[in-house]
């Protein structure tokens, strides 16, 4: 699918324009379009740009991509980012990464999102893939409790043998649910349970398109 994520990845710079203010995603898929932009900024391109995660400021700094602080913007017009799932109505599953909290106040904050999947993400209905929520350590056991009571398993992300630790230090439960026909309220009622931080339910009202790339180089615009 590597090829797919790479035709999704490199369309999307398109819609990156000069003097944006562009938000940088975090996973293999934008990999391949913070490398188009930092193309593009050899080209001539003026951008400011913000990330999601410090592997995208890393690599996009790599890229001679200009990376300002938060302090210095008021929203973004642009954010660009994977996704794990997109089902028909653009409600996205995010978090396969582990920065789903992050890239949800950059989508919040953005005029525009533009999601890039390789084909594979496109599902009918959200919930093969483990829901990531990020849940704070302080007791961990009592929320999962609480997750679990919404008729998921939820599992504590490993990293090898420790545990998977955010960027903003917390803990992150992969949520196995059957399916999830309603995002929007499936999302409500976990964030109402004290102890978790953010869900990876991004609801298709904050999307603007899904870019899905093809491995024989088509690209869909959704
Ligand atoms: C990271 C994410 C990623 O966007 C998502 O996991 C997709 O990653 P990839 O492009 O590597 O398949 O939400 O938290």
């Amino acid at each position: 699918m590597d090829d797919a994520k790479r035709h999704a990845g490199e369309w999307s710079a398109r819609y990156v324009q000069n003097g944006m203010v562009v938000g940088l995603g975090t996973g293999s898929t934008v990999f391949y379009a913070i490398q188009k932009i930092g193309e593009l900024i050899k080209q001539g391109l003026t951008i400011r740009a913000v990330a999601s995660s410090e592997r995208s400021e890393k690599l996009a700094r790599e890229m001679n991509i200009p990376i300002v602080p938060f302090t210095s913007i008021d929203s973004i017009d642009l954010y660009i980012d994977g996704a794990d799932e997109a089902d028909r109505q653009g409600h996205l599953i995010k978090g396969g990464g582990g920065a789903h909290t992050r890239e949800k106040i950059l989508a919040y904050n953005s005029k525009k999102f533009i999601v890039i999947v390789d084909s594979s993400k496109l599902v009918e209905h959200l919930g093969k893939f483990p829901l990531p929520v990020e849940i704070l350590p302080f007791a961990a056991e009592l929320t999962l409790k609480h997750l679990k009571a919404l008729g998921c398993e939820p599992r504590l992300r490993r990293n090898g043998d420790q545990q998977y630790i955010s960027e903003n230090g917390n803990f992150t439960a992969d949520c196995q649910f059957k399916t999830i026909e309603d995002p929007v309220h499936l999302d409500a009622a976990i964030r109402s349970i004290p102890g978790v931080v953010a869900t990876g339910l991004f609801a298709n009202t904050m999307v603007t398109i899904v870019i899905a790339g093809y491995a024989d180089g088509t690209v869909k615009e959704i």
